[in-house]
């Protein structure tokens, strides 16, 4: 089945990014780390990233008819982004929110997410390691 893994605004900086914060690998190296983990499940894999809102809508939109689970870095937009949360919750299948920091240890404005509660599963604060731990999470719903 197929796996759609999204990634938000700035994620393509990531590397250069606030190392201190988020570490020194790129998202290169995370869509190496997600392809091998869905290969080794026996899925396929949509790996996707986007500095603009309406994008990640559409993909989701996509997502409906094509993938059976999907894996969400909404990056900003998790703390702003009422319509994400509402294309998510129009996508039928499992969905895990993933982020490289602990977001609760940070700024207060980083503690709400508006996409938790409709996601599955909520991993946070396992740096890009949690992104193989949440195409697992999906996989054995799939
Ligand atoms: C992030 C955490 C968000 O608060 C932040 O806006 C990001 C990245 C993470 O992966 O830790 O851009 O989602």
């Amino acid at each position: 089945a197929l796996i759609t893994i999204l990634n938000g605004p700035n994620l393509n900086l990531l590397g250069k990014r606030e190392p201190e914060i988020y570490g020194h690998a790129t998202l290169d190296d995370v869509k190496a780390l997600c392809g091998a983990r869905c290969e080794a499940l026996g899925h396929d894999m949509r790996f996707l990233q986007s500095n603009a809102e309406h994008e990640l809508i559409d993909w989701i939109h996509t997502a409906r008819d094509e993938a059976a689970a999907i894996v969400i870095n909404p990056a900003a937009f998790t703390h702003t982004s009422v319509a994400l949360r509402d294309a998510l919750s129009a996508f039928e299948g499992p969905i895990a929110e993933i982020h490289i920091s602990n977001v609760h240890a940070r700024e207060e404005f980083r503690h709400h997410s508006y996409v938790s509660a409709i996601a599955d599963t909520v991993i946070c604060g396992a740096g890009i390691a949690g992104y193989g731990f949440a195409i697992e999470a999906v996989a054995a719903k799939i």
